[in-house]
């Protein structure tokens, strides 16, 4: 790919009509939830996500709706403003499901951001991390049966518009920094790794309560279903796999997300390969 193609007019026509292109239209009133036995259902509410997720869902809707209205481009509002509805349905689709299947989860008030920009930019890196673990532990979870074949079709979407997402973030980001003179550049490199580095801590911090609440609650992932009945180093292959099948239906002139699996691949490169070594 051309190096003058980043940051030109048709970069920025092509990561605006791919995203608008591919967006699916649907109500989340209109989805049908799968009955599931007690069993099954008291499976899906210990899992030690739904706070967390719940919460995060509804203020990256406010902030991406509130780029979409700061943008001045109208093609990139379009596009931007276009996700927020995206992820105010991902909002609507884990109240629903938490609500149908008894789920409780205490109330808040998502705050409004008050830079757009810099929120927006926090966020795709946010998503940049989530979703290349979560690509692999949704696989995980449909293929060792943890998850109701019928919940795996029904969030299949869901996790196909966060691979969207991702794939914006990273084309927007490269396309406004590509357009910035060239002594605008060194503040946006810095802002760009300080909003990577303040996700990556973040998740971090979000990693380790999940990990004290599941020990807590006696949480373990493979109780039963066996979703964790894999290596590392198979979690990890996996989790790049799926990156990859997930982002490989759209345009190749668009970037890939790179640092995520960069890291992924690094890590691995450190691992034990024996599996034996690997579970003990
Ligand atoms: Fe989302
Ligand atoms: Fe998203």
């Amino acid at each position: 790919m051309p190096g003058h193609f980043i940051g030109s007019p048709q970069h920025k026509e092509l990561l605006c009509r791919f995203f608008i292109d591919s967006h699916a239209p649907f109500e989340p009133a209109a989805l049908e939830w799968p009955e599931l036995d007690e069993a099954a259902r008291a499976k899906l509410a210990s899992l030690p996500i739904w706070k967390e997720a719940v919460r995060t869902e509804a203020e990256t809707a406010l902030a991406v709706a509130a780029m979409g209205q700061a943008e001045s481009d109208p093609l990139l509002a379009e596009a931007i403003s276009l996700q927020g509805y995206e992820e105010s349905r991902h909002a609507q689709i884990l109240k629903l499901l938490t609500s149908r299947y008894g789920i409780s989860v205490p109330d808040f008030d998502a705050a409004k951001p008050r830079q757009p920009d810099w929120a927006f930019m926090r966020i795709g890196y946010g998503e940049c991390f989530d979703s290349f673990f979560a690509f692999g532990l949704f696989a995980l979870a449909g293929r060792s049966g943890f998850f109701p074949p019928a919940l795996v079709d029904l969030f299949e979407p869901i996790m196909q518009e966060e691979g969207r997402h991702i794939l914006f973030h990273v084309n927007w980001v490269a396309y406004r920094q590509a357009r910035l003179p060239y002594a605008g550049r060194p503040g946006y490199v810095f802002r760009r790794a300080l909003a990577m580095w303040l996700q990556a801590v973040s998740r971090l911090k979000t990693a380790l309560k999940v990990k004290t609440a599941s020990a807590q609650d006696n949480f373990t992932m493979n109780a039963h279903g066996s979703l964790a009945d894999i290596t590392p180093r198979e979690f990890v292959e996996l989790c790049l796999r799926e990156n990859e099948r997930r982002l490989a239906p759209y345009d190749p002139r668009l970037l890939r997300p790179a640092f995520v699996p960069a890291v992924a691949r690094a890590v691995l490169a450190a691992m034990p390969r024996s599996p034996a070594a690997a579970r003990a």
